[in-house]
């Protein structure tokens, strides 16, 4: 509440900000969760928390008058629709040169992500977060991430007869006629819940169309997990719809943290000021990177490095669709979390889901989405002219990315004497080249903190979330997320006094 004083305050409630309000509130420290999102525990009027994929409404989309749909077009029709302005999951946030999609609410990302928990190969942790030792990662910190998360793999048994992944063992059929190693990928999906769904015992989710404005069934999203875990401790408390606007020095010591509460518009109907011993960033790679810029520029923490803004890459996201023929159909039911991907890593920089398209009807569409070996990387700016932080993102710089998914697409087509759809994306577009759903980086580990995440400059602040992370993970981000605050709040607690 206004005039609070507290030990420890944690912005946001994404993987980061739930590992560590967990740790610290199992070391015994009182912990304050402010969150700009809801509350995700209501169900509408259609008795569903949350829309389908194909029907959003206002529950869908943060403060925008018109869905933004990834998949934007279907034979040339566009498919986005107006709805309400209204604090809903999922912001479709636009820059000069990229939209970046970010789940809002308590549980971030979490609420509207597909599940994929993916480890990254240890041979390949080098070049994703070159000063963290791989061993005590992949000993202690993935492990304990994965079982936090309640990570779990598909039946490969039933995978094989499962109508709702026809469409993925389609993909697979095509990556491995052209010699491409195809994987299952793990979900934090409940998968036992899944073939409930399928066999018509409960309701459904995942075969209901839900994933990207949320699921109400089957998904293990933080709220089940971490959020739980620590809530069930009583030392931590969560305010929704608060959103934090500054934090700066305290003159009695510790750091005077500036609240807005917004309503459901988006309006502010109230602000307020706590004071926090320690100070945790974890609103996500953009939000963490816009308020630490924004408070180096503008006086509020003048003493953060340069590297502040700095290191930001879209993980290499790039989309597309392939046409199948008529022998190929994908089917009519699709769960909506993908459960394989094709690795053509190694030899061709690109790592790609098998994507489900739940319209409801054949669309005779394979879908995917490339994971990148891009090297570009943006950096945020403070514009004082507009009041806001710009991010340099190119869009041209997809071009990277879609060369490495093509070294896949273009041998699966060859191979299968198939094309590319060119309706899905808009005006023929054959890539969705404008968005990422995995911003990383902008404030990286041992450049604008050090090697845990203590940001440079000033005791007790800390960046705990995908901020960290120097823009690419070679696979889906969240497992390596939690795992690096994982690994990161042990260090902290050992040796930063509470
Ligand atoms: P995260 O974004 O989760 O949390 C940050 C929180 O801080 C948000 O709740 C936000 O509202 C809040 N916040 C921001 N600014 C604030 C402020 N000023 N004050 C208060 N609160 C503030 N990854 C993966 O591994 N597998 C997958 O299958 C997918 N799929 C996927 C689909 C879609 C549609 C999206 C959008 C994303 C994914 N992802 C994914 C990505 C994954 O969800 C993402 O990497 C993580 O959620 C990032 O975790 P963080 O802890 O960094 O922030």
């Amino acid at each position: 509440s206004n005039g609070a004083s507290v030990p420890a305050l944690i912005i946001g409630t994404g993987y980061g900000g739930s590992v560590a309000a967990l740790r610290l509130a199992q070391a015994g420290v009182p912990v304050e969760m402010v969150e700009m999102g809801m509350t995700w525990d209501t169900p509408g009027s259609d008795g569903k928390i949350f829309p389908k994929v194909t029907a959003p409404d206002k529950r869908a989309y943060w403060l925008r008058t018109k869905s933004k749909a990834p998949v934007s077009n279907f034979f040339g029709f566009p498919i986005d629709s107006d709805i309400p302005r209204y604090t809903g999951v999922l912001d479709a946030e636009e820059f000069a040169g990229i939209t970046v999609y970010q789940g809002r609410g308590v549980g971030g990302g979490s609420l509207v992500n597909g599940g994929m928990a993916v480890t990254p190969k240890r041979t390949r942790f080098a070049g994703i977060l070159p000063s963290v030792d791989a061993n005590e990662m992949y000993d202690t910190y993935y492990p304990r991430a994965n079982a936090g998360l309640g990570v779990g793999q598909i039946d490969a048994t039933w995978f094989e007869s499962a109508d709702c992944y026809q469409y993925a063992r389609v993909g697979r059929k095509h990556a491995q006629r052209s010699g491409f190693a195809w994987t299952f990928v793990p979900d934090v999906y409940d998968w036992n819940y899944m073939k409930a769904e399928q066999a018509g015992t409960v309701p459904r989710s995942a075969l209901d169309g839900q994933v990207m404005y949320g699921n109400d069934y089957g998904k293990k999203s933080l709220v089940q997990t971490y959020l739980a875990q620590a809530l069930a401790t009583g030392r931590v408390n969560v305010s929704s719809l608060h959103k934090v606007t500054s934090v700066t020095p305290a003159s009695g010591g510790g750091y005077t943290v500036t609240i807005d509460q917004i309503n459901t518009n988006g309006d502010t109907v109230a602000t307020k000021t706590v004071t926090a011993a320690k100070v945790f960033f974890a609103a996500g790679s953009v939000g963490t990177s816009k308020l630490l810029v924004k408070l180096k520029a503008t006086g509020a923490l003048p003493l953060l490095n340069n590297e502040v803004g700095k290191g930001w890459g879209d993980n290499g996201n790039v989309m597309c669709g392939r046409a199948n023929h008529m022998w190929d159909p994908t089917g009519t039911l699709q769960s909506t979390i993908p459960c394989s991907g094709i690795d053509n890593w190694d030899a061709g920089g690109a790592f790609a889901e098998v994507a489900p398209l739940p319209t409801g009807i054949e669309t005779y569409a394979s879908l995917y989405l490339s994971i990148t070996n891009t090297t570009r990387r943006a950096e945020f700016t403070w514009n004082a002219a507009a009041n806001k932080v710009d991010l340099s993102w190119q869009t041209a710089w997809k071009q990277d990315s879609i060369n490495m998914a093509k070294s896949i697409f273009d041998k699966i087509n060859s191979k299968e004497g198939t094309i590319y759809r060119t309706d899905l994306f808009g005006g023929y577009k054959i890539w969705q080249d404008g968005l990422t759903y995995h911003p990383l980086g902008g404030v990286v580990l041992n450049k604008a903190t050090d090697n845990y995440g203590r940001l440079q400059g000033y005791d007790g602040l800390y960046a705990i979330d995908g901020s960290l992370i120097p823009g690419n993970t070679t696979v889906n981000p969240f497992v390596t997320i939690t795992a690096l605050a994982e690994r990161n709040i042990d260090n902290i607690l050992a040796n930063d006094p509470m």
